[in-house]
């Protein structure tokens, strides 16, 4: 949550600092803001407005300023409502450090109290604020800008990223993380620093990770980093990212989550190319011999994750369970991390995550580090803390995800997924290799399964004209499609506002049904199934009460079509591949149903992307 962004170079740095900003935004749109100075005056210009960062564009205009070096910021507000005034950059008492900060510093109240004691003013009520009036104190000392961090780093508690630059050094920006992620790109004669790679595409492709306590000291030729935990210099790999400018920008669509709903079936075509080897087999390039050994052995399988991740989770935990025979369980980050779990070196923990970055997600991945399980990540960006943490980490390999609601991520979870529990059945020889190869052979139908599906998108659009007024929906499924319903739910609500509640459809009957009336619309996922009857008994008790059913069955099945106000069909295909291709209805509806209420689909409200706080 919120995007940092900082550069140092030859470049004019407003373009630089507003481009990365457009690629951040994401993140958070509160407000927006940058700081850089003017090489001719020497000033400190300073440029924040709240709203999306259009606020912020408009207000700069073509404000000619000359100027190599600067920090950039878009925010989702924490401490401090969404105003001017709360936005960053945010200077110290002496004006002459201007800082963007992605996080929270908890002690900040304290902190405000000290330094307001010793008349030290405040303009905001961010912790952000108290974070560079603590460095510039130590600033004031004389000290260069990297020891003035250096010093003040410690007295600050909580998780955040720092990029600041100084008014009296415009040869030098440092960056510091904790916890909150920050890359570093390296350029010819400059050198950027962000929240995430994609806002550093259209420049570099050339990036190091920062890990936690690293200080970064850029210059136009040069960056340093010095670790806090090592009290020493130290050197970081460079990676080189595979992903590209174009993939970060609309193309032509409206939206980026239309684009990367169009995306799905490329994405699923990679998957399946990248994991899948001759011989037919499932590998996974990060997965070592002695990761294999323990991974063999293994008793119990905690999927842990958040939100949409989540839904994936509950999906391959699933599989896992059918497939190489261990029982699973999952939860939600946030609340695994606090129940003090009971796992240990007998268990595998599988993190689900997009962003790698996710915060409780990251806590979650160290409790279960500390008590000796094997962690393995399933992660979508290349080199996220999450990835670099856990034992062993599967990329997805779905590409950039701009869109705050998930949805390629989504399906590249499940495929990513689903191909782990085949390749733990094959490991645990709980699958043979007949039954191993049937699947392979149906999976690779997939993609352009999911394709034909798209080819629908007119008819979704009628139905979502249908009820875009409506208020309320119910969800339901069964087995692998009951995250289905829950995924469907979160989808219409993140982006529609519409409230949506997922339910096991078995369930139903427990309390749900006393909403059903001719006024309740209930989407109803009933693919071809171990369930398939039950399910369609539960639709027939909602019939019954007069209730709205949009139904997604498999094609062919007319008894489903007659029951239902609406149907949308699934190519054939086993129910454990069902959820990547009923999914996707789902969030055409909810595109929809968004776009016809007006609003922002790519950037709903009070959201962010990559939620790094707690
Ligand atoms: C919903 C959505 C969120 C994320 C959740 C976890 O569309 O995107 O629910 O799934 O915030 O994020 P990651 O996967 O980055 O850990």
């Amino acid at each position: 949550m919120c995007g940092i962004i900082g550069y140092i170079g030859y470049r004019d740095v407003v373009p630089v600092l507003i481009q990365g900003l457009e690629q951040l935004e994401y993140r958070g749109y509160d407000s927006a803001g940058i700081a850089c100075l003017d090489s001719r005056k020497g000033n400190l210009f300073l440029a924040k407005e709240k709203g999306k960062l259009a606020a912020l564009k408009e207000k700069i205009g073509d404000f000619n300023i000359d100027s190599h070096i600067g920090v950039g910021h878009t925010r989702w507000a924490t401490h401090g409502e969404p105003s001017r005034e709360n936005a960053h950059p945010h200077t110290d008492f002496s004006g002459q450090i201007a800082l963007v900060h992605n996080g929270i510093v908890e002690n900040y109240a304290t902190l405000k109290k000290t330094l307001q004691k010793k008349k030290v003013r405040f303009t905001s009520q961010t912790d952000t604020e108290v974070g560079v009036q603590v460095i510039g104190r130590f600033y004031k000392k004389k000290t260069s800008l990297f020891q003035a961090v250096k010093q003040a780093i410690p007295q600050l508690r909580g998780f955040f990223a720092f990029v600041l630059f100084s008014k009296d050094d415009p040869e030098t920006i440092i960056a510091y993380k904790r916890s909150n992620p920050l890359v570093i790109g390296l350029g010819q004669g400059e050198n950027f620093v962000a929240s995430d790679v994609t806002a550093l595409l259209s420049y570099t492709r050339r990036v190091i990770y920062l890990e936690d306590e690293d200080i970064a000291v850029l210059t136009r030729n040069k960056v340093t980093v010095y670790s806090l935990k090592r009290h020493s210099w130290v050197s970081r790999p460079v990676t080189t990212v595979n992903w590209n400018v174009a993939q970060a920008q609309k193309q032509g669509f409206p939206h980026f989550m239309l684009k990367e709903m169009y995306e799905q079936p490329e994405v699923l075509r990679n998957i399946l190319s990248k994991r899948i080897d001759r011989q037919g087999e499932v590998y996974f390039d990060t997965i070592t011999k002695a990761f294999r050994k323990r991974l063999k052995k293994i008793e119990r399988v905690f999927m842990i994750s958040c939100g949409t991740a989540y839904h994936a989770g509950l999906v391959g935990g699933t599989a896992i369970q059918q497939y190489a025979r261990v029982p699973y369980q999952a939860q939600v980050s946030s609340e695994f991390r606090y129940t003090n779990p009971m796992v240990g070196p007998e268990d595998l923990v599988v993190l689900v995550t997009q962003s790698g970055e996710t915060a409780d997600t990251l806590a979650a991945l160290r409790e279960a580090k500390s008590k000796g399980a094997l962690v393995l990540a399933i992660v979508n960006v290349v080199g996220s803390t999450i990835a670099r943490e856990a034992d062993s980490v599967i990329y997805t390999h779905a590409g950039p995800e701009i869109g705050v609601a998930s949805t390629k991520a989504y399906v590249a979870q499940l495929a990513t997924l689903l191909l782990l529990a085949f390749y733990m059945g094959r490991l645990r020889r709980k699958l043979s290799r007949d039954a191993h190869r049937t699947l392979i052979r149906e999976f690779k139908k997939i993609p352009d399964q999911a394709a034909k599906i798209l080819k629908e998108h007119k008819r979704f659009e009628s139905c979502a004209k249908k009820h875009y007024t409506r208020r309320n929906f119910l969800f339901l499924g069964r087995g692998y499609n009951f995250p289905t319903a829950l995924e469907g739910a979160l989808k219409l609500k993140e982006i529609s506002y519409a409230h949506a509640h997922g339910y096991a459809a078995g369930e139903m009957k427990h309390g749900p049904i006393a909403l059903i009336d001719h006024e309740q619309p209930v989407i109803c996922i009933a693919p071809d199934s171990l369930t398939y009857e039950k399910m369609i008994s539960n639709i027939q008790e909602i019939c019954a009460r007069d209730g709205i059913v949009i139904a997604i069955g498999t094609e062919g099945r007319k008894d489903l079509e007659k029951m239902a106000d609406d149907f949308f069909c699934i190519p054939k295909t086993s129910e454990v591949f069902s959820p990547i291709l009923t999914v996707i209805p789902l969030q055409f509806f909810s595109y929809q149903m968004a776009v016809l209420n007006g609003r922002d689909v790519d950037q709903p409200r009070n959201l962010a992307k990559s939620v790094t706080v707690e």
